[in-house]
C-alpha cells in the first residue's frame, strides 16, 4: 500500500512490479532523459518543483512513481478546498486531504495548502453562498474555518494559498462572496491574519489566474490594487501566487508585446516586496490543430519562454505544475476542444512518457540563476 511506505520502499516496490519507466534513458522520440529529476534541478537553484495531486491518484502506482521520482513538493488538487472539506454544512470531510498529507509526509515530500478561501461564489458550497453574515459573524466564521483547517495541518504545510481568485477577471473589482458582502476587502485582510495565527511559519500567499493573455488588463490591474491594499493594511502576506494556466491564448501567442506587458505587471508585484510562486502551471491547447508533434513542440517552446522569463526574477521561489500526466488534467474537461482529441497540457503523456515539456522545464531550471531559498 503506497501511502504506508516511504519513498525508497515505494520506488523499490514499483521496480519489482516492473512499473518503473526508463529513468535516465531516452524515453521517447526527441525527449531527453529524466535524470536528474526536476526537483533536483530546481533545488540546485534554490527553487522547489512539484505538482498537484488528487487523492484517487494515490491508487495509480505509475502516477505515484512519477511524482516520487520528479517532485519535491505536492499540493492537493481539490482535497483542501472548502467544497470538499465542508461541502455540506456541519459535515467536515478531512479524509481525502489527510490521505494526501500522510502520503507527502511518509515520502519526504513538502506540501502546500490550496486553498483556505476560494473567494469566488462558483467554488463555494451552495449552503455557504446562501448564508447572510453580519460583519462580526463573517469575521468569526473565517476565524473558525481558517483556524480549524490551517491548524489541522500545522506545521506540516509550508505554505497556504490563503485567498484564491478574489478579483473579478472582467471588471477588476473584488468578487462578491458572503464574506466580502459583509466585510468588503477586510474579509481578505482578515483571512491573512487568521491564517498567520493558525500557521505561524507557513508562507502566506494570494493566488490568482491573471496572465499575459489578451483581455487580462482589468484582471491584472485589479490584482495589483488588491495587493497594494493588503500590504497597506499590514496583512501578513509573503508571496504572490501566479497560477500560470494559459486558458484562452494558445502557446504560440506569447508575443513580444504581450511579454512586455506581462513583465511590467510582474515588475510591479515584485516591487511590492513579494516573492513569486508559480502555483499551477499547465498549457492549454484547445485551439491548436490535432497533430501531436506540432502541439508538443509549441507547448515546449512556450514553456521555455515563459519559465525563462519567470525564473529571471530572483523572487520566483517555486514551480508547481497542475498535474504531471495528461489524462488527469482538468483541461481535458475545462475549455474543451471541438474535436475529441486528447489535450497535452502537462509534463508526461497519458502513457506516462516524458514529453518535450519536460525537457523545456529542465532546460529553464538549468539556466536559472541561483537564488536564496524562500
Ligand atoms: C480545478 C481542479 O483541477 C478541478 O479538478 C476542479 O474541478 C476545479 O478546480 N484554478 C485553481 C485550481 O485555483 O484550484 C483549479 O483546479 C484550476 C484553476
Amino acid at each position: 500500500m503506497v501511502a504506508q511506505s516511504n519513498r525508497r520502499d515505494t520506488i523499490k516496490m514499483l521496480g519489482a512490479l516492473g512499473l518503473l519507466s526508463a529513468c535516465g534513458t531516452t524515453a521517447g522520440a526527441g525527449v531527453g532523459g529524466t535524470t536528474p529529476s526536476l526537483s533536483a534541478l530546481a533545488q540546485k537553484k534554490g527553487l522547489r518543483f512539484g505538482t498537484a495531486m488528487a487523492a484517487h491518484q494515490l491508487n495509480d502506482p505509475r502516477y505515484v512513481e512519477i511524482v516520487l521520482r520528479e517532485c519535491g513538493a505536492l499540493v492537493a488538487e481539490n482535497e483542501h478546498k472548502i467544497y470538499v472539506i465542508l461541502g455540506q454544512e456541519d459535515n467536515w470531510n478531512f479524509a481525502p486531504g489527510d490521505a494526501l498529507a500522510s502520503f507527502a509526509s511518509q515520502n519526504d515530500l513538502r506540501m502546500r495548502g490550496h486553498t483556505l478561501i476560494w473567494s469566488h461564489p462558483r467554488w463555494l458550497p451552495d449552503w455557504l453562498n446562501a448564508t447572510t453574515f453580519s460583519p462580526s459573524e463573517a469575521e468569526a466564521w473565517l476565524d473558525m474555518y481558517i483556524g480549524r483547517v490551517a491548524g489541522r495541518y500545522n506545521p506540516q504545510l509550508y505554505s497556504w494559498d490563503v485567498i484564491n481568485e478574489a478579483i473579478d477577471a472582467d471588471t477588476g473589482e473584488l468578487r462578491e462572496t458572503p464574506f466580502t458582502k459583509a466585510m468588503g476587502v477586510d474579509a481578505i485582510t482578515h483571512s491573512f491574519f487568521a491564517a498567520r495565527e493558525a500557521a505561524p511559519d507557513a508562507t502566506l500567499v494570494y493566488n490568482d489566474y491573471m496572465s499575459w493573455e489578451e483581455g487580462n488588463e482589468a484582471h491584472r490591474g485589479g490584482v495589483l490594487k488588491l495587493l497594494e491594499r493588503l500590504l497597506k493594511d499590514g496583512a501578513p502576506i509573503d508571496a504572490f501566487g501566479i497560477q500560470s494556466h494559459s486558458n484562452y491564448n494558445m502557446p504560440d501567442e506569447f508575443t513580444p508585446e504581450r511579454q512586455r506587458a506581462w513583465r511590467a505587471f510582474v515588475d510591479e508585484a515584485v516591487g511590492m516586496g513579494l516573492d513569486i510562486y508559480l502555483t499551477e502551471f499547465d498549457v492549454n491547447d484547445t485551439r491548436l490543430g490535432p497533430d501531436i508533434a506540432m502541439r508538443d513542440r509549441l507547448i515546449a517552446d512556450y514553456t521555455k519562454d515563459y519559465l525563462d522569463m519567470m525564473f529571471s526574477y530572483g523572487e520566483t521561489k517555486e514551480l508547481l505544475v497542475w498535474g504531471m500526466v495528461d489524462k488527469y488534467s482538468w483541461l481535458q474537461t475545462f475549455f474543451p476542444r471541438t474535436d475529441d482529441v486528447e489535450k497535452r497540457p502537462t509534463v508526461y503523456s497519458s502513457d506516462y512518457e516524458p514529453k518535450l515539456m519536460r525537457d523545456a522545464i529542465a532546460a529553464s531550471l538549468r539556466s536559472a540563476a541561483t537564488r536564496t531559498v524562500g
